[in-house]
């Protein structure tokens, strides 16, 4: 899933995986900065500290597993998305990859908007604070009660995505006396260059409506006819985990010319385009993302060049980053349990987490990298599988990488790059207990999301 990832395919589990860690890295005990959230350090004794706090003492007062987020470096990342799309422009952080009630908030003091898409991702919004007509909704199957939920709460937009929709959202808001602020979800017949599970704007598959065939333009004119909405723009959002921009300067190109075609049939020219989210991140030292402010750059161009050309007023701008916000900012720590090695083959080390903690292993064949960070080492490298504890062999949180052979039960590991799509996407699985998310800053941990508890189980648990 990362650039360098292969596409699914046979695994070759009995032979040495070839691929970029075929060799090991120079020095295991460096911290490559692309991977690592910003305040990330070793300390003299080799203990890996962030936000000023040493991972030993984080692991004594929150335990692990546990996800640790660098709140500077958020704030920084976000900042920078902000600042690269200026005022003409808004960014909308996707809340999908990870929310909570003080992620809210300092998007809320960063100046960013917000993604959700459902109705538990809407309350977490404007529970803390996020003003309704910052946040855009989005769905391909939103309920009525998700829908209603919405337009009672005044959400800046609603992001249509079928035929069925654009008449219940209109319904909807009409009986609630309202009208809307809509944009319509289209799917630009890209094959964006990612996981198939996350590319989402070629036309075989659930999102969206197809640009192809008139379907859109379809879409547009039933829109505008109805009372209960307010059509301001078209969104594409053509999937994630993305480094070549070229997939978004296609959808941008298509985008605007729909544009250009409803301003001929209609005489009205929609003020707003959203080119969704996508932008990847590194989880391994082979990855090279774009910068924020590059991003905007070629947008922010090509949009502007096609409107031209098009003789149209350039649309406001928006972008919809969640992994590339969150993602680098956050690493899962875990206690090192057992560690079997296979003669000639691989050493797995079991941690006391995995596919609850982190699917995207399992789910995508993404690849990440681990270090060791309770102590530096000298020992020689050695090949391993880092595994979780759950019943199933594909239980992997990383697939190939290397540690030092002197590794021991008790060593404390972590994994970066799981700020995004990782606590989002826990589950109880066996039972498992969701680890914490605890936000460390100049020097204080505090926790924004409790460890789940056997309680918290049991409370569920009501037959
Ligand atoms: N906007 C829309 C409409 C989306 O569907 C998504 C992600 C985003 C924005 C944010 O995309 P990002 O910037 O985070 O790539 N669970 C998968 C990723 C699924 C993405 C779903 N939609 C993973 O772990 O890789």
């Amino acid at each position: 899933m990362s650039r360098s990832a292969h596409p699914a395919g046979p695994r070759h589990a009995d032979v040495l995986p070839e691929g970029h860690y075929s060799a090991p890295p120079a020095d295991l005990n460096a911290l490559d900065p692309k991977v690592w959230a910003h305040t990330v350090s070793r300390t003299d004794d080799g203990v890996v500290r962030v936000g000023g706090i040493e991972v030993t003492r984080l692991a004594e007062e929150f335990g692990t597993p546990a996800y640790f987020i660098d709140e500077a470096d958020f704030r920084e990342r976000a900042r920078a998305w902000r600042t690269a799309f200026g005022h003409d422009a808004d960014v909308f952080y996707a809340g999908k990859a990870f929310l909570s009630r003080a992620i809210v908030r300092w998007l809320h003091e960063e100046g960013l908007n917000l993604d959700v898409c459902s109705g538990g991702e809407l309350a977490t919004a404007l529970s803390a604070g996020m003003p309704a007509d910052r946040i855009a909704f989005h769905g391909n199957n939103k309920s009525a009660v998700e829908i209603t939920a919405a337009i009672e709460s005044g959400v800046g937009r609603i992001v249509l995505d079928s035929f069925q929709e654009i008449v219940r959202v209109a319904h909807i808001a009409q009986s609630l006396g309202k009208r809307q602020r809509v944009q319509i979800r289209v799917t630009v017949g890209v094959e964006a260059h990612t996981h198939e599970f996350i590319a989402t704007a070629h036309e075989d598959q659930k999102f969206g409506i197809a640009l192809a065939d008139g379907q859109a333009a379809e879409a547009v004119r039933r829109a505008l006819s109805l009372d209960g909405l307010e059509l301001v723009g078209i969104h594409s959002h053509i999937g994630s985990q993305i480094f070549d921009m070229a997939g978004f300067e296609v959808a941008a190109r298509r985008v605007v010319s729909l544009l250009a075609a409803v301003r001929d049939e209609h005489g009205v020219e929609l003020p707003e385009i959203d080119l969704g989210g996508g932008l990847g991140i590194a989880y391994t030292s082979d990855d090279d993302p774009r910068e924020p402010h590059e991003i905007a750059k070629a947008l922010g161009e090509i949009v502007t060049r096609e409107c031209e050309a098009a003789k149209l007023r350039t649309p406001r701008i928006s972008v919809e980053p969640g992994r590339a916000v969150v993602g680098p900012t956050a690493f899962t720590l875990y206690e090192v349990g057992t560690i079997k090695p296979l003669d000639g083959l691989r050493t797995y080390v079991s941690v006391d987490g995995g596919m609850s903690d982190n699917i995207r292993t399992a789910l995508y064949d993404a690849e990440y990298s681990v270090a060791l960070v309770s102590r530096t080492s000298d020992a020689e490298p050695m090949l391993v599988r880092v595994v979780g504890k759950h019943c199933e062999s594909g239980d992997i949180v990383v697939k190939d990488a290397f540690l030092p052979s002197d590794l021991a039960p008790g060593d404390l590991i972590a994994v970066p790059a799981t700020g995004a799509y990782c606590r989002s996407m826990a589950s109880n699985y066996n039972h498992a207990l969701r680890p914490p998310v605890v936000a460390v800053r100049d020097g204080e941990a505090r926790v924004i999301v409790r460890r789940e508890t056997e309680e918290d189980l049991l409370r569920l648990d009501v037959g």
